[in-house]
């Protein structure tokens, strides 16, 4: 048997249960990892609360997690790449990451590096993955300026430093307690909501030349009025982009060219992702209410005791 946060409802926090499963088995083209840490998503919270689910009720027992790191135990058929024993991370292959065993297709992990923790590799799957796909959709290059909208959550943090490292200007939108740190990973900070247009024009008289929404949070008017056109601005957070004429990037690309490109960033110190705090596995509801609370430095992780 294993260990597993489960619900069968859509709602608050509170849903999620720790419950005794059967021992997941690999599937063709899958490794089965006993699980050391995983990432905590908004899209965690938002799938718990119904949010994509288009007003159907919850089919049945449903777990949570995407993003993990572990130690392989079983391999399923087909895989020719990894053995028992092997410490990797990347993508649940599931949803159900949050756990003491899960699936993973045998394409969508990477070999842990000794130098990263298993904690700090669960962290970066999916902010890595969607920072380097909507920069790249957004065509930034050296030489130009980026605003990105909640600058200090996973993604942001992520974006705003590839595309410092890339040779761009980046201002970030954050609250105030975060302004210290986005200066120390060399953005410009600016505090979001009312006057935001006029904050950002004076740390930018050069002018917005792209803009990564992040926050979801009604700042596409503003975006829009920074850079005059919508052509220039993608968002990953606000279902209300084509009301705007603006492109929402929702695709998960390959996870693998991203990581390579980032991790050996990180290596030399030039991308950090820190990690906001640790919860246990029988503490992921405390977990999704710090998500949901929104207010971030970088990742939420469980740490999964064996
Ligand atoms: N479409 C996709 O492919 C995709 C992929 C990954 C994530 N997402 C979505 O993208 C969003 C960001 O994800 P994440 O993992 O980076 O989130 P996160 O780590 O939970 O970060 C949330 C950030 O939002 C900031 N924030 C709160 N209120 C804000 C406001 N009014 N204006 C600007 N920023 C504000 C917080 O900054 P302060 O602490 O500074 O207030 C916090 O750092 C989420 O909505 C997530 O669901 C989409």
């Amino acid at each position: 048997m294993s260990q597993a946060i489960r619900y069968t409802t859509y709602g608050d926090a509170d849903v999620l249960q720790l419950t005794e499963v059967p021992l997941p088995g690999p599937g063709s083209g899958q490794v089965r990892i006993v699980v050391k840490a995983v990432g905590v998503n908004a899209l965690d919270w938002k799938i718990r609360k119904g949010f994509l689910s288009e007003g159907k009720p919850l089919p049945g027992p449903a777990g949570t997690g995407i993003e993990l790191a572990g130690v392989i135990d079983a391999v399923g058929n087909k895989v020719t790449r990894w053995q028992v024993g092997q410490a990797v991370f990347g993508r649940s292959a599931t949803g159900g990451a949050a756990a003491t065993h899960d699936l993973a297709d045998a394409d969508e992990i990477f070999g842990k590096p000794e130098w990263l923790s298993f904690e700090q590799a669960a962290a970066l799957p999916v902010a890595v993955e969607t920072a380097y796909r909507t920069l790249h959709e957004l065509g930034v290059r050296e030489g130009q300026t980026l605003l990105v909208h909640a600058a200090a959550g996973g993604v942001g943090l992520i974006a705003t430093q590839l595309a410092r490292a890339w040779g761009a200007t980046v201002i970030g939108t954050a609250s105030e307690t975060n302004h210290a740190f986005l200066r120390e990973i060399g953005a410009i900070p600016v505090t979001y909501g009312e006057g935001l247009t006029d904050r950002v024009r004076s740390a930018a008289p050069q002018g917005i030349d792209a803009v990564l929404d992040g926050s979801g949070r009604g700042v596409l008017p503003d975006s829009i009025a920074l850079t005059g056109d919508p052509e220039k601005i993608l968002t990953i957070a606000d279902p209300t982009a084509a009301e705007h004429g603006i492109r929402f990037s929702g695709r998960p690309g390959p996870t693998g060219p991203a990581l390579e490109a980032v991790l050996s960033l990180i290596e030399q110190g030039k991308i950090q992702m820190p990690i906001d705090s640790l919860y246990p596995l029988q503490k992921a509801a405390d977990a999704h209410r710090h998500s949901e609370n929104g207010h971030l430095q970088g990742k939420i992780v469980l740490s999964i005791e064996p």
